[in-house]
C-alpha cells in the first residue's frame, strides 16, 4: 500500500471512474435542489441525482462520477469521535438505468486492490439479508462476492445497515458495503470477528461500493418497482484517506492534520489534554467554511440554525480555550488555504466566511459570558431553595437562557455538565417551548433577546413582519409616497395589510411589488436598529405614526437602505432569512380609500434533517 494524499487518492478514483467510462459531474452545493424538501443539506452524492434514478429526467450520460461535499448533522453531537464527520467529502460513482451489481462490485474491487493496494485480508463485505417484509435477500449479491473472497468474510446485515434511501420517499434499495479490518485494535469489542458489531471499532466501513436502486418508495410506504435499475455508490473521502494513511482516525490525516497543528498553535494548548475539543473545533470550522462559502448565513431555522449552532459551538470552545478573539478567523483562514486548490469557491468567498464568523461572534460572544453567569446565579438559587440537592435544570430554567442568552441547548447541557448537572429532559425543555410559544400566540411577547429561537410560530411571524416593511416600502415606490399603513394582522401563515390607496391595484402594479420585495429578500440586507428622536427619525425620512410621541425615544428598523420604519420590533437579522418567495395572494377594497392585501410565501420550506 502506497502513502496517498487525500488530493491524490480523490484524483485517482476520479481518473479510475473515468476510464471506465464515467462522466466526471461537479459537486452540487451543499444546498438541495430547490424542489427537494426531504433534508436540509445535501447529504450524500446521489442528492442532486435522484430524479434521474426515478426516470423523471434524462441524465447526460448513463455513468457519472464526482467528489460531493456533504453534510450530516445526525451525528452532530457525537462529533470527537474517530470517524464521524459533520461535513466530508464523498467519493461517488453512478449508473443511471447501465451496470448493475456484478460490475459495481468489480470496479470497486479494482479499485480498492490494484489502484490503492488494499490488501483483500482486510476487506469484509456485507450484502441485505432482509427483515423486511417487501424486500428479499440479496442472494446475487452474496455469490458476487463469493467470486472475490472466503465465506467468512462476508456478512449479510438487516435493513438498518444494507438497505439504503436518501429520505421517506423516492429511490432505494438493497447495498452491498465494504468494512475494513483494522485488527485488534484497542477500539475491539474483544469478540466480533465481523461487521455489524454497534459496540466495536475494529470494522469500519469505507464504501457503499453498490446501493442497488430498484424500488421507489412512495407516500404511503409502499414499494414501487423502478422503470428501470440503477447503481448508488459513495465512499468518505475521509476514511479511505484514514485507512490508506495508516491513521487509526480521520484527524490525522492531511485532510485535518494542518487544522489540528493550527489550533495548537494559535491557542498554546496541548492537543492530547483537550483531544475532544480540538476535533470538535476541527470539524466544525471546516463544516462551518464550506456551509458560509455555499451561501449559508446563521440564522434561527433551518439550515440558518444549523449554521448557527456551529458557530456557537466553536465560540463556546474557543472560549474554553481561552484563546484570543481572532482564533476562530485565523484558523478559518488556515482551513481556505488547505482547501483552496481543490474549492475554488471557498477561496473565492474568503472574505465572507471571515465576515460572517467575525460577525456571529459579536452577537453571541458576550451572550454568552452573561448566559454562564445566569446560569451559575440558578445554580446559587437551587443551592438554596427547599431542593438543595437538585441537580438539573428545569426545562423553563433551560429555555430561558436559550431565549434570553440565545444559548442553544446543547451547550446549555455541556456547561451543565461541567459542573455535574444533569442534561436537561428533552420533554420538559419542548414543553417550555410549547408554552412560550402559546404565550406569544396571545401577546406577540416573543422578543428574540439573544437573536435566538427555535420557535416555528413566532419565527414565521417575525419573518413576516420584516416583509411588511419591505412591502410597505415597495408599495410607496411602485404606487406613490402616499401610501401608509392602515392596519396590520400577521399569523404565522400570511400577511393581512391595509394601506391608504384610492384604486384598485392593476397585475402589474402587483408584480412590480412582489418582485421589489422578493429581491431585497434576495440581497441579504441587513436588518439594524436605532433608538433616536421623533425629529430625528422624520429627518431621516423614517415612514411610521408619529403623532403623540414628540420627546420620546423611539425605535428605527432600517433593512438596507431600502427601508427605514417606526417600529417596535420584532424582526429578523437580514433579510436573507426570510424563506420562500412573497406573493400577493389577494387584494381588495377595506374602507373608502384603504385596500387591503393578503400576501403568503411560497415554496417555504420548514423540514428538520
Ligand atoms: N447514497 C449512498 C450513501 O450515502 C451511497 O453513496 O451511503
Amino acid at each position: 500500500m502506497q502513502f496517498l494524499t487525500a488530493h491524490q487518492i480523490q484524483e485517482k478514483f476520479l481518473k479510475f471512474f473515468e476510464s471506465k467510462n464515467h462522466l466526471i459531474i461537479k459537486s452540487h452545493s451543499l444546498i438541495p435542489p430547490k424542489d427537494d424538501k426531504s433534508s436540509l443539506f445535501v447529504t450524500s452524492g446521489m442528492h442532486s441525482l435522484k430524479k434521474l434514478f426515478i426516470g423523471q429526467e434524462k441524465s447526460k450520460a448513463n455513468r457519472l462520477c464526482n467528489v460531493q461535499k456533504c453534510l450530516r448533522t445526525i451525528d452532530i453531537d457525537g462529533i470527537g469521535d474517530t470517524y464521524h464527520n459533520t461535513f466530508f467529502f464523498m467519493l461517488g460513482n453512478w449508473s443511471i438505468g447501465d451496470y448493475w451489481k456484478k460490475e459495481a462490485i468489480a470496479f470497486a474491487w479494482e479499485f480498492l486492490t490494484q489502484e490503492l493496494g488494499l490488501s483483500k485480508d482486510n476487506l469484509y463485505p456485507t450484502y441485505f439479508e432482509s427483515d423486511m417484509p417487501d424486500v428479499p435477500t440479496d442472494i446475487e449479491m452474496h455469490k458476487i462476492w463469493l467470486n472475490y473472497l472466503r465465506p467468512h468474510q462476508i456478512t449479510g446485515l438487516g435493513k438498518e445497515d444494507n438497505f439504503w434511501s436518501a429520505g421517506p420517499t423516492g429511490p432505494c434499495g438493497p447495498s452491498s458495503e465494504i468494512y475494513y479490518d483494522l485488527g485488534k485494535n484497542k477500539d475491539w469489542c474483544g469478540k466480533c470477528e465481523k461487521p455489524g458489531c454497534s459496540k466495536c471499532g475494529r470494522f469500519l466501513e469505507i464504501w457503499n461500493c453498490a446501493v442497488c436502486m430498484q424500488y421507489n418508495r412512495l407516500e404511503n410506504g409502499d414499494l414501487e418497482p423502478l422503470p428501470f435499475t440503477s447503481i448508488d455508490a459513495g465512499a468518505g473521502l475521509e476514511r479511505i484517506t484514514s485507512v490508506i494513511q495508516g491513521k487509526d482516525n480521520n484527524y490525522d490525516t492531511d485532510l485535518f492534520r494542518p487544522i489540528m497543528d493550527e489550533i495548537a498553535h494559535l491557542t498554546g494548548k496541548n492537543e492530547q489534554e483537550n483531544l475532544n475539543s480540538f476535533r470538535i473545533i476541527a470539524d466544525h470550522i471546516r463544516a462551518a467554511c464550506f456551509l458560509i462559502a455555499d451561501g449559508i448565513r446563521p440564522g434561527n431555522l433551518d439550515r440558518e440554525y444549523v449554521l448557527r449552532r456551529v458557530l456557537r459551538k466553536l465560540i463556546r470552545k474557543q472560549s474554553l480555550l481561552e484563546a484570543k478573539d481572532d482564533f476562530l478567523t485565523k484558523l478559518a483562514d488556515k482551513v481556505i488555504g488547505l482547501y483552496e486548490e481543490w474549492w475554488p469557491e471557498i477561496n473565492g468567498n474568503k472574505q465572507m466566511v471571515i465576515d460572517v464568523i467575525s460577525a456571529e461572534q459579536e452577537i453571541f460572544a458576550k451572550a454568552l459570558e452573561r448566559g454562564i453567569k445566569e446560569f451559575h446565579k440558578t445554580v446559587e438559587k437551587i443551592k438554596k431553595s427547599d431542593h438543595p440537592h437538585r441537580n438539573y435544570l428545569t426545562g423553563e430554567e433551560a429555555f430561558y437562557l436559550y431565549e434570553t442568552y440565545g444559548i442553544p441547548r446543547e451547550i446549555i447541557e455541556e456547561i451543565g455538565l461541567e459542573i455535574g448537572f444533569m442534561s436537561v429532559p428533552t420533554l420538559d425543555f419542548q414543553n417550555a417551548v410549547a408554552s412560550h410559544q402559546q404565550k406569544s400566540r396571545e401577546s406577540m411577547a416573543g422578543k428574540f433577546k439573544g437573536g435566538l429561537s427555535e420557535e416555528g410560530d413566532v419565527w414565521k411571524k417575525t419573518q413576516f413582519h420584516t416583509t411588511a416593511h419591505l412591502m410597505l416600502e415597495a408599495m410607496r415606490r411602485v404606487l406613490g409616497s402616499h401610501v401608509q399603513q392602515k392596519g396590520q394582522n400577521i399569523t404565522d401563515e400570511r400577511i393581512r395589510f391595509d394601506f391608504s390607496h384610492p384604486d384598485k391595484l392593476t397585475s402589474i402594479e402587483i408584480e412590480k411589488i412582489e418582485n421589489l420585495v422578493n429581491e431585497q429578500i434576495k440581497k441579504d440586507l441587513p436588518v439594524s436598529i436605532a433608538e433616536m428622536s421623533v425629529e430625528e427619525a422624520k429627518k431621516q425620512g423614517a415612514i411610521g405614526v408619529f403623532e403623540d410621541r414628540y420627546g420620546d425615544k423611539i425605535k428605527v428598523y432600517s433593512i438596507g437602505d431600502f427601508s427605514k420604519e417606526i417600529c417596535g420590533g420584532p424582526h429578523v437579522e437580514r433579510a436573507g432569512q426570510i424563506k420562500g418567495t412573497f406573493k400577493i395572494l389577494k387584494e381588495e377594497s377595506s374602507s373608502k380609500g384603504v385596500r387591503r392585501v393578503k400576501a403568503i410565501f411560497k415554496s417555504r420550506q420548514f423540514v428538520d434533517t
